[in-house]
């Protein structure tokens, strides 16, 4: 469904007009950070200010409960009730992708897209687009719900990611994808012939697209297969006006752009998803040739920063749907797992109905592999992944001595300022569990496994080494 839906599908209360003109610059993102914290409604603008497009629309994200409802089969309310393991495994589900799924079974190519309502060439971005600053220390307006679009070094597969993008002037933006993303590789690569790319942006996609571009699945594998499975039907795609990238029929707005070969640009300060400010960066620039956008089109804008917000919101279910895939090949009965505790790309919580002791071992061991964890924490399945449970799980079952593992230092999150060196992190891993009892059996085996080997005794006289 498109965003308009999702939004027009939403419980009374849960979508509010906010009264009045807002300016971008801070205010909108005030009134977000305020939903955000307190887990709360969608929220759409009227702008101050003289744009061709004047609605924004915010706080899509700001509460787990519309996360969970754009994962769920046709919006359906049950996936909102309780914690995160119904949408985690929904989307692991629809993770499954490789590169011998082929994108033609899962999109209609049309010719007419409502996202080409409107198009105009060589826009002037201050007069389109009313792009918000966020907070207070941000070097100036980021695009920060862009959904980027680029074709793989293969030059078939649609790779996406969301990066954000600085305004830089009239017509130019940064573009944050670092060489390892699979946005920013292509770029990256074709510098060294000289070449930019050809990106597309969506801003105001459908949740399921937004969602799908935060998998981790192969690079040669297309995300928009998972967007197509979470929406549980075949997506409409037209081409762009100025290149053969597909991009999604209903999306609220396109940016067709191409980026500047080895271009450099510090888009820094810009708060980022620890809570913090990050003051170094290099992004590359993209040229936006063209707008294309639906009548009457909405801006969305997605709030970063300080904890709760919507970058990590819509980052902890796939994350934490890797953490799901890797421990689910150890326990069979995983019971719960928390995808919003920290961000999710910190800490997890996962509650299991554990067969032995020692499993809870080798699960430690596996997830204080992954690359994002910093913690993660082993509950029974008697308790859920709440901080609550979390709390009384490490009062009255853990023992700090006994139950925790303790990484040197791995690979990590990016943006941890305590981090040593770049990427790199310490790990722990607690064991909150309650030690399964040993039983009768059991210890009857221990004792005999226990016993001292020895001959039977016999009573030899003293002339034995003489016997030959
Ligand atoms: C709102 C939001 C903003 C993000 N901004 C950035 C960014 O500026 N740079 C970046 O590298 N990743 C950013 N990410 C994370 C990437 O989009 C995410 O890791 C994605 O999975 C990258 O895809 P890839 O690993 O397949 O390349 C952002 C995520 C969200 C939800």
């Amino acid at each position: 469904m498109s965003l308009r839906q999702f939004i027009k599908m939403a419980p009374t209360n849960a979508v509010v007009d906010v009264p009045g003109t807002i300016r971008p610059e801070h205010e909108i993102a005030a009134f977000v950070r305020r939903t955000c914290d307190m887990q709360g409604p969608i929220l759409r603008f009227n702008v101050e200010g003289d744009y061709r497009v004047n609605h924004i629309v915010g706080g899509v994200y700001a509460s787990r409960y519309n996360i969970r409802r754009a994962l769920s089969p046709h919006y359906d309310e049950t996936y909102c009730q309780g914690g995160d393991l119904r949408a985690v495994q929904r989307f692991s589900e629809c993770n499954q992708v490789t590169a011998s799924d082929k994108l033609e079974d899962y999109i209609n190519v049309v010719d007419k897209a409502p996202c080409q309502d409107r198009v105009i060439y060589n826009p002037d971005l201050t007069k389109e687009l009313p792009i918000c600053t966020h907070n207070s220390q941000d070097a100036g307006p980021f695009i920060t719900a862009g959904v980027q679009v680029v074709k793989w070094i293969d030059g078939k597969t649609h790779g996406l990611g969301i990066h954000r993008m600085h305004q830089k002037s009239t017509n130019t933006l940064g573009c944050l994808a670092p060489p390892n993303r699979r946005i920013g590789y292509p770029h990256y690569e074709a510098s060294k012939r000289g070449r930019g790319v050809q990106m597309a942006v969506l801003i105001g996609a459908s949740p399921e697209v937004v969602l799908a571009s935060q998998s981790k699945i192969g690079s040669d594998a297309e995300k928009y297969i998972v967007a197509s499975k979470l929406k549980g039907e075949k997506l409409d795609m037209v081409k762009c006006k100025t290149s053969d990238i597909l991009v999604p029929a209903d999306t609220e707005i396109v940016l067709e752009c191409l980026s500047v070969p080895n271009s450099i640009h510090n888009d820094t300060p810009f708060a980022e998803y620890p809570g913090t400010y990050s003051f170094r960066s290099n992004a590359f620039v993209v040229r936006v040739e063209a707008i294309t956008r639906r009548h009457k089109a909405m801006y969305q804008t997605i709030l970063t920063g300080r904890l709760p917000q919507e970058d990590s919101n819509l980052c902890a279910i796939p994350y934490a749907a890797e953490v799901y895939e890797t421990a689910k090949k150890l326990v069979p009965n995983i019971t719960d797992i928390a995808a919003f505790i920290g961000n999710n790309v910190f800490d997890t919580i996962i509650c299991i109905k554990k067969d032995s002791n020692a499993q809870v071992q080798n699960l430690m061991h596996a997830l204080i592999g992954n690359k994002y964890l910093k913690s993660i924490t082993i509950m029974d399945d008697d308790l859920q992944a709440t901080e609550e449970d979390w709390r009384f799980a490490f009062n009255t079952r853990y023992q700090p001595n006994r139950d925790t593992i303790i990484s040197g230092d791995a690979l990590g999150a990016s943006l941890d300022p305590s981090s040593p060196l770049f990427q790199s992190t310490s790990k722990i891993a607690m064991d909150f569990t309650r030690p399964l009892a040993v039983k009768d059996a059991d210890n009857a085996a221990t004792v005999k496994r226990h016993a001292r080997a020895e001959t039977v005794p016999y009573s030899i006289n003293n002339e034995w080494h003489i016997i030959r």
